[in-house]
């Protein structure tokens, strides 16, 4: 049986990468911080799941992921560095504590366990990493700040890894999802009640359409044509319009921009 390793795997998008993955035969590993959900989480599935319980934002969480990715014994067929978190307010409001630890999961995780399942995967020849990204990352969005930033450096980071992985047969992709309905803005506690319904994703959906591009090897996943059409707009319109817009847009998502 192939493996797949996703982190953030107890809720949202993670938990559907878990889903369809297991429907498809993979056996699991599941990394969240919540041991008993976890748990759970393995104990609903039809085949083999391990677990791990680890804090990505640690470098101490880091390494114990680190070390199932480099065992050769039980390779990872699949990485899906999932896991990532929001911040409730603007940039100059949030304590520079939490600034650096969305730093910590959202970037620095994703860098360390990129980096500890490559050789392998090299070495055998195939393989694959997704890295969840955001049509946040396109383009600066306001009030996002350094989400946006972070995940800016995962597509970037994911589409020139694809370049030097494809030769290589190992396949690397960026997922850049719109909004989904998972657990993420409540956690954060930003508040989305104006959001219109075509706003929102499923997550179910988000996943298949990921694991598909996968398989056609594209650098980046972009689910559903408005977001495409949204995150084609934020990539190439003039930036000084764009400002403008997103300005205007992010009143809608119950935070101070500024
Ligand atoms: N939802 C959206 O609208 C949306 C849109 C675009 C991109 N994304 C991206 O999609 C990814 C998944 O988001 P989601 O919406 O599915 O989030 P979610 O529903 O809030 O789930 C987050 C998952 O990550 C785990 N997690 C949180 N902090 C962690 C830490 N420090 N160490 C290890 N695991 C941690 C959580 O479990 P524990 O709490 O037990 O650790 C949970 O399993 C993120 O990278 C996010 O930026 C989300």
């Amino acid at each position: 049986m192939p493996i797949a390793l996703v982190t953030g795997a107890t809720a949202g998008i993670g938990a559907a990468f878990v889903r369809l993955l297991s429907s498809e035969g993979y056996d699991l590993v599941l990394v969240a911080r919540d041991e008993a959900r976890l748990k759970s989480s393995a104990a609903g599935l039809p085949g083999e799941a391990e677990i791990i319980s680890a804090d990505l934002s640690t470098t101490g969480g880091c390494q114990l992921v680190e070390q199932r990715l480099a065992d050769d014994g039980r390779p990872v067929d699949l990485l899906v560095n999932n896991a990532g978190i929001g911040l409730a307010h603007s940039f100059v409001n949030n304590s520079i504590d939490d600034e650096e630890r969305l730093l910590a999961i959202n970037v620095r995780a994703v860098m360390r366990l990129t980096h500890a399942a490559l050789p392998g995967m090299i070495a055998r020849g195939r393989g694959g990493v997704i890295n969840v990204s955001s049509v946040a990352g396109f383009a600066p969005m306001l009030p996002g700040h350094t989400y946006s930033a972070s995940k800016a450096w995962v597509t970037n980071f994911s589409e020139s890894l694809y370049t030097s992985m494809r030769p290589r047969g190992v396949r690397v992709m960026a997922l850049a999802p719109g909004f989904v309905r998972t657990e993420f803005h409540d956690s954060a506690g930003i508040d989305m009640d104006k959001l219109s319904d075509w706003q929102w994703l499923d997550a179910d959906d988000v996943v298949r359409t990921a694991l598909a591009d996968l398989r056609r090897w594209r650098p980046v996943s972009t689910p559903s044509v408005a977001y495409k059409v949204l995150g084609g707009l934020a990539r190439h319109v003039p930036r000084p319009l764009f400002r403008a817009v997103t300005g205007r847009a992010s009143k809608r998502i119950g935070r101070n921009p500024n």
